[in-house]
Protein backbone atom coordinates (compact mmCIF):
# COMPACT_ATOMS: atom_id res chain seq x y z
CA UNK A 1 0.00 0.00 0.00
CA UNK A 2 1.56 3.07 -1.02
CA UNK A 3 1.38 5.85 1.37
CA UNK A 4 0.59 9.50 0.69
CA UNK A 5 1.67 12.50 2.63
CA UNK A 6 4.36 14.67 3.48
CA UNK A 7 6.61 12.23 5.55
CA UNK A 8 6.68 9.30 1.89
CA UNK A 9 7.74 12.08 -0.79
CA UNK A 10 3.86 11.21 -2.72
CA UNK A 11 2.05 14.18 -2.95
CA UNK A 12 -1.29 14.27 -0.70
CA UNK A 13 -4.66 14.09 -2.97
CA UNK A 14 -6.34 17.72 -3.00
CA UNK A 15 -8.04 18.27 0.35
CA UNK A 16 -11.79 17.38 0.16
CA UNK A 17 -15.04 19.10 1.67
CA UNK A 18 -14.84 17.48 5.45
CA UNK A 19 -11.05 16.36 5.78
CA UNK A 20 -9.86 19.35 7.55
CA UNK A 21 -10.42 19.29 11.25
CA UNK A 22 -12.60 21.48 12.58
CA UNK A 23 -10.79 24.73 13.58
CA UNK A 24 -10.68 23.35 17.29
CA UNK A 25 -9.78 19.56 17.12
CA UNK A 26 -7.64 17.82 18.61
CA UNK A 27 -4.81 16.10 17.00
CA UNK A 28 -5.69 11.93 17.57
CA UNK A 29 -1.88 10.34 17.29
CA UNK A 30 -1.41 8.40 13.65
CA UNK A 31 -1.12 4.75 13.88
CA UNK A 32 0.88 2.83 11.31
CA UNK A 33 -0.58 1.24 7.90
CA UNK A 34 -2.66 -1.66 8.78
CA UNK A 35 -3.19 -1.14 12.31
CA UNK A 36 -6.97 -0.36 14.44
CA UNK A 37 -6.47 3.49 14.54
CA UNK A 38 -6.23 4.43 18.26
CA UNK A 39 -9.44 5.60 20.58
CA UNK A 40 -8.62 9.24 21.58
CA UNK A 41 -9.92 8.99 25.20
CA UNK A 42 -13.62 10.42 26.68
CA UNK A 43 -11.99 13.86 27.73
CA UNK A 44 -10.47 14.31 23.99
CA UNK A 45 -13.71 13.53 22.64
CA UNK A 46 -15.94 15.56 24.92
CA UNK A 47 -13.46 18.70 23.88
CA UNK A 48 -14.05 18.03 20.29
CA UNK A 49 -17.42 18.03 21.18
CA UNK A 50 -17.73 20.80 23.17
CA UNK A 51 -15.97 22.93 20.04
CA UNK A 52 -18.03 21.62 17.34
CA UNK A 53 -20.26 24.67 17.61
CA UNK A 54 -18.27 27.49 19.45
CA UNK A 55 -20.50 29.64 22.03
CA UNK A 56 -21.39 33.44 20.94
CA UNK A 57 -20.18 36.29 23.01
CA UNK A 58 -23.67 36.16 25.01
CA UNK A 59 -22.90 32.88 25.68
CA UNK A 60 -19.62 32.86 26.78
CA UNK A 61 -21.01 36.15 28.87
CA UNK A 62 -23.56 33.93 30.38
CA UNK A 63 -21.12 31.47 31.26
CA UNK A 64 -18.41 33.84 32.93
CA UNK A 65 -20.97 35.39 35.18
CA UNK A 66 -21.69 31.38 36.07
CA UNK A 67 -18.47 30.89 36.88
CA UNK A 68 -18.23 33.66 38.68
CA UNK A 69 -20.82 32.97 41.08
CA UNK A 70 -20.07 29.24 41.30
CA UNK A 71 -23.17 28.35 39.28
CA UNK A 72 -22.41 25.09 37.29
CA UNK A 73 -23.64 25.76 33.97
CA UNK A 74 -24.74 23.01 31.60
CA UNK A 75 -21.69 22.50 29.12
CA UNK A 76 -22.24 23.08 25.53
CA UNK A 77 -22.80 19.90 24.05
CA UNK A 78 -25.40 19.62 26.26
CA UNK A 79 -26.70 23.35 25.29
CA UNK A 80 -26.58 23.01 21.82
CA UNK A 81 -28.56 19.05 22.11
CA UNK A 82 -31.45 21.36 24.23
CA UNK A 83 -31.35 23.73 21.07
CA UNK A 84 -32.08 20.59 18.84
CA UNK A 85 -34.62 18.95 21.00
CA UNK A 86 -36.02 22.21 21.05
CA UNK A 87 -36.40 22.93 17.76
CA UNK A 88 -37.39 19.01 16.68
CA UNK A 89 -40.35 19.40 19.12
CA UNK A 90 -41.29 22.82 17.36
CA UNK A 91 -41.65 23.97 20.90
CA UNK A 92 -43.59 27.32 21.49
CA UNK A 93 -43.73 27.11 25.08
CA UNK A 94 -40.47 25.75 27.24
CA UNK A 95 -40.10 25.58 31.16
CA UNK A 96 -36.66 25.62 32.65
CA UNK A 97 -36.36 24.68 36.13
CA UNK A 98 -32.87 26.43 37.45
CA UNK A 99 -32.15 29.34 35.66
CA UNK A 100 -28.54 29.92 36.29
CA UNK A 101 -26.81 33.01 34.92
CA UNK A 102 -28.81 31.80 31.78
CA UNK A 103 -26.72 29.71 29.84
CA UNK A 104 -29.39 26.98 29.58
CA UNK A 105 -31.86 29.56 28.86
CA UNK A 106 -29.54 31.09 25.65
CA UNK A 107 -29.56 27.73 24.53
CA UNK A 108 -33.12 26.86 24.82
CA UNK A 109 -34.01 30.27 23.20
CA UNK A 110 -31.87 29.26 19.81
CA UNK A 111 -34.41 26.54 19.73
CA UNK A 112 -37.66 28.08 20.48
CA UNK A 113 -40.03 29.28 17.85
CA UNK A 114 -40.11 33.03 16.97
CA UNK A 115 -43.27 33.38 18.92
CA UNK A 116 -42.09 31.25 21.95
CA UNK A 117 -41.97 32.08 25.10
CA UNK A 118 -39.14 30.65 27.77
CA UNK A 119 -40.64 30.55 31.50
CA UNK A 120 -37.81 30.04 34.05
CA UNK A 121 -37.66 29.39 37.34
CA UNK A 122 -34.81 30.10 40.31
CA UNK A 123 -35.36 30.02 43.84
CA UNK A 124 -32.14 32.86 43.62
CA UNK A 125 -33.01 36.06 42.73
CA UNK A 126 -28.97 37.10 42.13
CA UNK A 127 -28.81 34.14 39.43
CA UNK A 128 -32.02 35.62 37.70
CA UNK A 129 -30.61 39.13 38.16
CA UNK A 130 -27.21 37.78 36.32
CA UNK A 131 -29.50 35.72 33.40
CA UNK A 132 -31.32 39.01 32.85
CA UNK A 133 -28.51 40.77 32.41
CA UNK A 134 -27.18 37.64 30.23
CA UNK A 135 -30.71 37.91 28.55
CA UNK A 136 -30.71 41.60 27.31
CA UNK A 137 -27.06 41.26 26.31
CA UNK A 138 -27.87 38.46 23.61
CA UNK A 139 -30.96 41.16 22.71
CA UNK A 140 -33.47 38.39 23.74
CA UNK A 141 -37.18 40.15 24.20
CA UNK A 142 -38.30 40.40 26.92
CA UNK A 143 -41.52 39.01 26.11
CA UNK A 144 -39.48 35.71 25.05
CA UNK A 145 -38.79 34.80 28.57
CA UNK A 146 -40.51 34.94 31.78
CA UNK A 147 -38.13 34.60 34.94
CA UNK A 148 -40.29 33.18 37.97
CA UNK A 149 -38.02 33.84 41.24
CA UNK A 150 -39.37 30.89 43.76
CA UNK A 151 -38.56 27.40 44.71
CA UNK A 152 -39.36 25.19 41.50
CA UNK A 153 -41.63 22.89 43.70
CA UNK A 154 -43.81 25.82 44.86
CA UNK A 155 -44.26 27.40 41.58
CA UNK A 156 -44.14 24.81 39.07
CA UNK A 157 -48.25 23.85 40.69
CA UNK A 158 -49.43 27.49 39.22
CA UNK A 159 -48.35 26.74 35.69
CA UNK A 160 -50.88 24.81 33.05
CA UNK A 161 -51.81 21.52 32.61
CA UNK A 162 -50.49 20.06 29.05
CA UNK A 163 -49.09 24.04 28.33
CA UNK A 164 -45.72 23.03 27.82
CA UNK A 165 -43.75 21.57 24.70
CA UNK A 166 -40.48 20.89 26.67
CA UNK A 167 -39.49 20.86 30.25
CA UNK A 168 -35.88 21.21 31.02
CA UNK A 169 -35.06 20.14 34.78
CA UNK A 170 -31.58 21.49 36.04
CA UNK A 171 -32.58 23.32 39.55
CA UNK A 172 -31.85 20.74 42.73
CA UNK A 173 -30.94 17.37 41.64
CA UNK A 174 -32.63 16.08 45.43
CA UNK A 175 -36.28 17.14 44.20
CA UNK A 176 -35.78 15.22 40.31
CA UNK A 177 -37.84 12.67 41.50
CA UNK A 178 -40.83 15.79 42.20
CA UNK A 179 -40.21 17.02 39.36
CA UNK A 180 -41.17 14.12 37.40
CA UNK A 181 -45.07 13.93 37.77
CA UNK A 182 -45.18 17.77 37.32
CA UNK A 183 -43.78 17.08 33.90
CA UNK A 184 -46.64 14.80 33.29
CA UNK A 185 -49.35 16.78 33.81
CA UNK A 186 -47.52 19.76 32.16
CA UNK A 187 -46.31 18.45 29.04
CA UNK A 188 -48.47 18.32 26.22
CA UNK A 189 -48.91 14.65 24.58
CA UNK A 190 -45.22 14.50 22.31
CA UNK A 191 -43.98 16.96 24.78
CA UNK A 192 -40.46 16.25 25.90
CA UNK A 193 -38.60 16.23 29.50
CA UNK A 194 -35.03 16.41 30.03
CA UNK A 195 -33.67 15.95 33.29
CA UNK A 196 -29.75 17.66 33.04
CA UNK A 197 -26.79 15.52 34.58
CA UNK A 198 -28.07 12.51 34.57
CA UNK A 199 -25.12 10.88 34.80
CA UNK A 200 -23.62 12.64 37.68
CA UNK A 201 -20.42 12.68 35.50
CA UNK A 202 -20.19 9.34 34.46
CA UNK A 203 -20.56 8.29 38.30
CA UNK A 204 -23.78 6.77 37.83
CA UNK A 205 -22.08 4.04 35.37
CA UNK A 206 -19.82 3.27 38.62
CA UNK A 207 -21.74 0.42 40.66
CA UNK A 208 -19.38 1.28 44.05
CA UNK A 209 -20.57 4.75 44.31
CA UNK A 210 -22.93 5.31 46.67
CA UNK A 211 -23.00 8.95 47.24
CA UNK A 212 -26.66 10.55 47.95
CA UNK A 213 -26.56 12.15 44.04
CA UNK A 214 -25.68 9.07 42.32
CA UNK A 215 -28.37 7.07 44.30
CA UNK A 216 -30.65 9.83 43.70
CA UNK A 217 -29.75 10.10 39.70
CA UNK A 218 -29.95 5.92 39.61
CA UNK A 219 -33.74 6.61 41.60
CA UNK A 220 -34.60 9.12 38.84
CA UNK A 221 -33.40 6.65 35.97
CA UNK A 222 -35.58 3.79 37.01
CA UNK A 223 -38.46 5.83 38.27
CA UNK A 224 -38.31 7.54 34.24
CA UNK A 225 -37.72 4.38 32.65
CA UNK A 226 -40.97 2.56 34.50
CA UNK A 227 -42.98 5.64 33.94
CA UNK A 228 -45.79 3.64 30.51
CA UNK A 229 -46.07 6.75 29.88
CA UNK A 230 -42.62 8.03 28.75
CA UNK A 231 -40.48 6.63 26.24
CA UNK A 232 -37.08 7.77 27.54
CA UNK A 233 -33.32 7.64 26.64
CA UNK A 234 -30.03 8.38 28.44
CA UNK A 235 -27.65 9.84 26.73
CA UNK A 236 -24.05 10.65 27.37
CA UNK A 237 -23.88 13.73 26.24
CA UNK A 238 -22.02 16.44 29.00
CA UNK A 239 -22.81 15.46 32.33
CA UNK A 240 -25.61 13.08 30.86
CA UNK A 241 -29.15 13.81 29.71
CA UNK A 242 -32.12 11.73 30.47
CA UNK A 243 -34.62 12.53 27.65
CA UNK A 244 -38.11 11.28 27.36
CA UNK A 245 -41.10 11.61 24.91
CA UNK A 246 -44.79 12.16 26.87
CA UNK A 247 -47.46 10.09 25.21
CA UNK A 248 -50.76 9.61 26.09
CA UNK A 249 -51.53 6.21 26.17
CA UNK A 250 -48.48 3.48 27.62
CA UNK A 251 -45.63 3.35 25.47
CA UNK A 252 -44.71 0.40 23.43
C1 LIG B 1 -27.06 23.97 38.10
S1 LIG B 1 -27.70 25.55 38.28
C2 LIG B 1 -28.59 25.79 36.77
C3 LIG B 1 -27.69 26.13 35.64
C4 LIG B 1 -28.43 26.55 34.40
N1 LIG B 1 -29.41 25.58 34.00
C5 LIG B 1 -27.41 26.75 33.28
O1 LIG B 1 -27.12 25.80 32.54
O2 LIG B 1 -26.88 27.84 33.17
C6 LIG B 1 -29.03 25.24 39.36
C7 LIG B 1 -29.89 26.48 39.62
O3 LIG B 1 -31.05 26.02 40.28
C8 LIG B 1 -31.36 26.90 41.33
N2 LIG B 1 -32.10 26.11 42.32
C9 LIG B 1 -31.60 25.26 43.26
N3 LIG B 1 -32.60 24.69 43.93
C10 LIG B 1 -33.75 25.17 43.40
C11 LIG B 1 -35.13 24.93 43.65
N4 LIG B 1 -35.51 24.09 44.59
N5 LIG B 1 -36.03 25.59 42.91
C12 LIG B 1 -35.64 26.45 41.95
N6 LIG B 1 -34.36 26.70 41.66
C13 LIG B 1 -33.43 26.07 42.37
C14 LIG B 1 -30.04 27.47 41.80
O4 LIG B 1 -30.22 28.74 42.37
C15 LIG B 1 -29.22 27.50 40.52
O5 LIG B 1 -29.30 28.77 39.90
Amino acid sequence: MIESGPQSGVPSAAPRRGDSPLPDAPTVPRTPAGAAPAAPDAAVIATYVAGYQPEDAPLLAARQRAREVGVAALDEAAGAALRVLTALSGARHVVELGTGAGVSTLWLLKGLRPDGVLTSIDSEPEHQRLARQSLSEAGVHSGRVRLIAGRALEVLPRLSDSGYDLMLCDAAPAENLDYLPAALRLLRTGGIVVFARALVGGRVADASARGAEVLAARDLARAVREEPRLVPALLPVGAGLLIAVKQDAPAG
